[in-house]
């Protein structure tokens, strides 16, 4: 466990040493779980964006796009349910005062017991080698079972007396299983009460005439009250989607972990309307495209897990989670849900507006279904990251960090190196540049010996570095070092723009989903 903090220790201080993330406005002791995207955060995070991006718009010709504003007219809230539901069960800690998320202490603790079990799987496997059966050690180890099966009871339980309103039981499971106060050890726990998430804000000049609003703590409303225009406008046929990238707000109540649990975060969200009774199918299409497009960026396929939900939410009939093996252990990075026709027939009451689709195959207007998929782009940005920083021992000895960054995602693809700063050579460096940077950003470094500049470009997750030397002058050829193998080539000047292309294309990238 402590490996595993210092892990997460390095990756933030990492982010912050290599300008991709700061805390926001730091000079004033920053805000809590706020943060500011860096130099080169920004780009990681445009890149994982127009990934997520391409993938649903581009690659899908019933998919268009959207961007609605982050302020709504409130009616919008009391449709949806946020404003009568939208809560998470708190808690406080009566010696040390802080306060907690009770559901979240609990499922840190099942989360152990999982952690557990899996230590013990780990173990057989390297103990049975090519012969162990993963499934069958789970359901006939003991140990194992018994460490799954608290797990599972402990959620089961939770989930029921969450969705049952019993916040009694919640702080007597919290009190069972003797959680503590994960900062001081205080077991000195209040009731637990609900706590609505929302960010309110007022619109108008005046005091008496302004109309409070929240700030969106979801995109997907933007869609929902966007239907039938986009529909319309767009003459849309059923099944199509509507997708959206934007900022959402939520009033968190323990907001740590970075960027996982932040009170302004973005999320890429698509909501994808269907005739009723065929939402399954669509649901289960989109659990798969959504994994394969998460497993083509390489990260590994034992870092994700399906989490099928037991308890729904009232307005849904099926959802899961894509849970990321997280530096915290695994923990939730997308949701996919079936949400029926509620979100539709919520706006229709509350508006007073049709907000239906005329099926011309079937000649009959109905409300249309919704599979939804919502990804938070601070948790994608954070399982890239994370699992991209490595501490890498080398042959001779030395360490280096490294972040093997999906190269379709590194902020800067390619570094250009003189090897000295004389004799023509930066000219030459700086003419590559302004050749690649018309298709790639590209940065330009001169300063300190190369070896140093290599490791500086490794720690950043540039994929090549391009070295300028004096043969170069005589041939017009260059070195290319590879990010991950370290291998350096000495390929011609010429060639250089297809060689960055063919690895850090997105169309090559796109194309290996679902392969
Ligand atoms: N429209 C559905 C919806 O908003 P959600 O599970 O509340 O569902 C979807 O959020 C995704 O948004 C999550 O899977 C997560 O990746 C991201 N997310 C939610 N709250 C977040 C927060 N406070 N900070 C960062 N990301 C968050």
């Amino acid at each position: 466990m402590a490996k595993q903090e210092d892990l997460f220790k390095n990756v933030v201080s990492h982010a912050k040493e290599y300008g991709y993330i700061f805390p926001s406005s730091e000079i004033y002791d920053g805000l809590s779980a706020v943060y500011d995207y860096a130099q080169n955060g920004v780009e990681l995070k445009k890149n994982i964006r127009e990934y997520w991006w391409k993938s649903m718009v581009q690659m899908h010709e019933n998919i268009v796009g959207l961007d609605a504003s982050i302020l709504m007219h409130p009616t919008t809230w009391k449709a949806s349910g946020h404003v009568d539901a939208f809560n998470d069960p708190l808690i406080d800690n009566k010696d040390s005062k802080k306060r907690y998320r009770a559901d979240v202490l609990i499922e840190d603790y099942a989360e152990k017991l999982n952690q557990k079990a899996e230590k013990e799987i780990e173990k057989a496997s390297v103990r049975f080698g090519e012969a162990f059966n993963r499934a069958e050690y789970e359901t006939t180890n003991p140990r194992v079972m018994e460490y799954l099966s608290k797990k599972n009871s402990i959620l089961a339980r939770m989930g029921k007396s969450l969705g049952d309103g019993d916040l009694a039981d919640v702080k007597a499971l919290i009190e069972e299983l003797e959680i503590a106060d994960p900062e001081t050890g205080s077991k000195n726990w209040t009731e637990v009460k609900q706590f609505n998430l929302m960010f309110g804000t007022k619109l108008g000049a005046s005091a008496d005439t302004a109309m409070d609003l929240y700030l969106r703590p979801e995109t997907a409303q933007g869609i929902f009250v966007n239907f039938l225009n986009v529909q319309k406008s767009g003459r849309m046929k059923i099944p199509f989607g509507i997708a959206q990238t934007g900022k959402a707000f939520r009033n968190e109540i323990v907001a740590r972990q970075f960027i996982f649990r932040m009170r302004e975060f973005e999320q890429m969200e698509m909501q994808f309307f269907v005739k009723p009774g065929e939402e399954m199918k669509w649901y289960e299409y989109w659990k798969t495209t959504r994994l394969n497009w998460h497993l083509s960026l390489g990260l590994g396929e034992k870092n994700y897990r399906f989490h099928d939900h037991d308890k729904l939410a009232h307005y849904a009939n099926a959802a899961a989670d894509i849970e990321f093996n997280f530096p915290f252990g695994f923990k939730e990075l997308e949701g996919i849900h079936s949400r029926t026709d509620f979100d539709l027939k919520a706006h229709e009451e509350f508006s007073n507006k049709k907000l239906q689709y005329f099926d011309t195959e079937e000649n009959k207007n109905y409300t249309p279904y919704v599979v939804e998929t919502s990804v938070g782009l601070d948790r994608m940005f954070l399982s890239v990251f994370a699992t991209s920083l490595k501490e890498e021992e080398l042959e001779d000895g030395s360490t280096r960090t490294v972040l093997k960054l999906p190269s379709v995602l590194a902020p800067t693809k390619a570094a250009i190196l003189p090897l000295v700063k004389k004799d023509g050579l930066p000219d030459i460096a700086k003419q590559i540049m302004a050749d690649l940077k018309w298709d790639f950003n590209v940065a330009y470094d001169e300063k300190d010996a190369v070896g140093r500049r290599y490791r500086r470009q490794d720690a950043l997750g540039t994929p090549f570095c391009i070295t300028v030397d004096h043969q170069s002058i005589e041939d017009q050829t260059v070195t290319i070092r590879h990010r991950d193998t370290m291998k350096q080539d000495r390929v011609a000047i010429t060639d250089l723009r297809e060689i960055i292309e063919s690895e850090v294309s997105m169309k090559n990238w796109l194309m290996k989903i679902g392969k």
